[in-house]
């Protein structure tokens, strides 16, 4: 973690944005976003400002978890396209200066995948430690207390072989047995393929789960369970996640990335602050370039807790630690849902002024708010099984809307998920010839950060949060900003420095700011340079 030679690495600086890839753009007309549809928007991230594109799995899969459950590693799903589609968006990705990220799935694999079908053949098959296979406990029923985090047991009988095998997810994702080395040796592969085709580097999925405890003992009960939160909660993951062993497992990916130059990984771990610093390594056995923040999707909405929050998560990074931010993603409800539409222009404008790489995910630059799905079209395999609970992840998957064309621009036949209801205003066309729409702030913001080392990678000072107001400021060499951010809907004075020169970015476009947030408002002020 200490640097070579004082070279920053392209994504300290860089802002990351993350394409859902079914819900992108369709250039088949199968209602399925898919990689031409990908290249062909590519323009969309480079006018918004981004640095590289993560894309979720677009690997050969039968779609149990929407391609969370990978069949081929080294492949491409046919509704996506195939390996000639991934090189052409690739180059044309680079020839546009973006670098592109990939998805890789260490923890577990289909069920269709040749690995775990010649697993479950038969007890003697030479791939059966490939996977965790186990007799049944021995009153019967499976062979520990470990919970799917899709509900239900995280064991599945299997009746040909009469042993349960483990999955940490759905029934249709086996999970890996990483302490066999032919697995080990066939994942690393994995990396090397994408590297060597030019990837820039990879998200790494749940890679706190990868490695369990020796002898696979039961988890303790959780105290703080209560049926609300889903039955998955009903035990710790003591012994079936975040083991001492898996940073091993992590510093050999980094140890592959780096023989590639400049190459990123960011890891999937939602894990509390302390556990999470871990996963950065150590000088000796450097871990993830970017273990995710996701502290921000659940935070409470209130200045004096952020400010908490941010100085806290800044207290513990190691040295040489390169902090990073995440609003939305698949996975969680969208920021405009969580916060309301003028509350989410403030969310941009923290997200894209905080020291550290932040991950946008498609769709937040539209200011997509709550969508609600109707029963018959849920998808999500998480609400599937367990209904009610509100776990739904569809309402964050929906298409992205282009313009104001039939499906909003985004396929020709009906889309795989509904899109958002006030598409034909909220749209990608819409809102670039509007000033004040979400769009043109997200990307005056990441102009201004592309613009302003300050932003970008200067250090930042010590954060304040009074009175529903965030305060912070952020210096580079001569160059010396104060960000300010009122959480509330009522107007707030804002004691200023003397030194205040120019106002270089309202959340409220045209504003002229004169020492008092409006309600909702954020600012950037230049401050004089010293
Ligand atoms: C990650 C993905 C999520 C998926 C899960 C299992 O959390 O982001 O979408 O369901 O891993 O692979
Ligand atoms: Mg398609």
């Amino acid at each position: 973690m200490t640097r070579a030679n004082n070279v920053r690495p392209w994504w300290e600086a860089g802002v990351v944005y993350q394409i859902y890839p079914r819900s992108f753009q369709d250039s088949d007309g199968d209602g399925i976003g898919d990689l031409e549809g990908v290249r062909q928007r590519l323009d969309h991230i480079v006018a918004l400002g981004a640095d590289a594109i993560w894309l979720s799995p677009i690997f050969p899969s039968p779609m149990a978890d929407f391609g969370y459950d990978v069949a081929d590693y080294c492949n491409i799903d046919p509704m996506f396209g195939d390996l000639d589609h991934f090189d052409a968006l690739l180059s044309e990705a680079h020839a546009r200066g973006l670098k592109l990220l990939l998805d890789f799935v260490p923890n577990h694999t289909s069920d269709q995948h040749p690995w775990f079908i010649e697993s479950r053949a038969s007890r003697d098959n030479p791939k059966r430690d490939w996977y965790f296979w186990r007799d049944p406990a021995s009153g019967g029923g499976p062979p520990n207390n470990w919970m799917s985090d899709m509900g239900g047991s995280a064991w599945e009988f299997d009746k040909r072989t009469g042993q349960y095998y483990l999955h940490a997810f759905l029934k249709e994702q086996a999970d890996l047995n990483w302490r066999n080395p032919e697995v080990r040796k066939a994942m690393d592969d994995v990396l090397h393929f994408w590297f060597a085709r030019g990837v820039d580097g990879f998200r790494i999925d749940v890679l706190w789960h990868c490695i369990k405890a020796e002898g696979l003992p039961d988890n303790p009960p959780n105290p703080d369970y209560y049926r609300e939160l889903g039955e998955k909660f009903l035990v710790l993951q003591h012994n079936s996640a975040n083991r001492p062993e898996i940073h091993a497992i992590a510093a050999n990916f980094r140890t592959i990335a780096d023989q590639y130059g400049d190459r990123l990984l960011v890891g999937e771990i939602c894990l509390p602050v302390p556990a999470l610093m871990e996963y950065y390594g150590n000088d000796q056995a450097p871990g993830v370039h970017l273990p995710f923040n996701f502290q921000l999707l659940d935070a409470p909405w209130d200045a004096a807790a952020l400010a908490a929050l941010i100085t806290q998560y800044e207290a513990a990074l190691p040295p040489g630690g390169w902090p990073n931010w995440v609003m939305g993603s698949h996975d969680a409800p969208r920021i405009a849902g969580r916060l309301g539409d003028a509350q989410a222009r403030v969310a941009a404008m923290l997200l894209l002024t905080l020291r550290g790489t932040p991950t946008l995910y498609q769709g937040d630059e539209l200011g997509i708010g709550l969508v609600r799905i109707p029963q018959d079209r849920i998808r999500d395999p998480q609400d599937l099984r367990q209904p009610g609970l509100g776990l739904g992840r569809d309402g964050a998957r929906t298409p992205m809307a282009w313009d104001s064309s039939p499906h909003g621009g985004f396929s020709t036949a009906e889309p795989w998920l509904p899109l958002h209801e006030d598409w034909e205003r909220r749209n990608v066309a819409a809102q670039a010839s509007d000033a004040n729409s979400m769009l043109s702030l997200y990307r005056r913001l990441m102009a201004l950060r592309r613009g302003s080392p300050a932003l970008s990678i200067g250090t930042k000072s010590a954060i304040k949060g009074e009175d529903g107001v965030l305060v912070y400021q952020r210096k580079h060499e001569n160059e010396c900003l104060l960000v300010a951010l009122n959480l509330t809907s009522e107007p707030r004075d804002l004691p200023l420095p003397s030194s205040v020169r120019q106002c270089l970015a309202s959340t409220i476009a045209n504003r002229r700011f004169d020492g008092t947030l409006l309600p909702d408002e954020g600012v950037v002020l230049q401050l004089e340079e010293y």
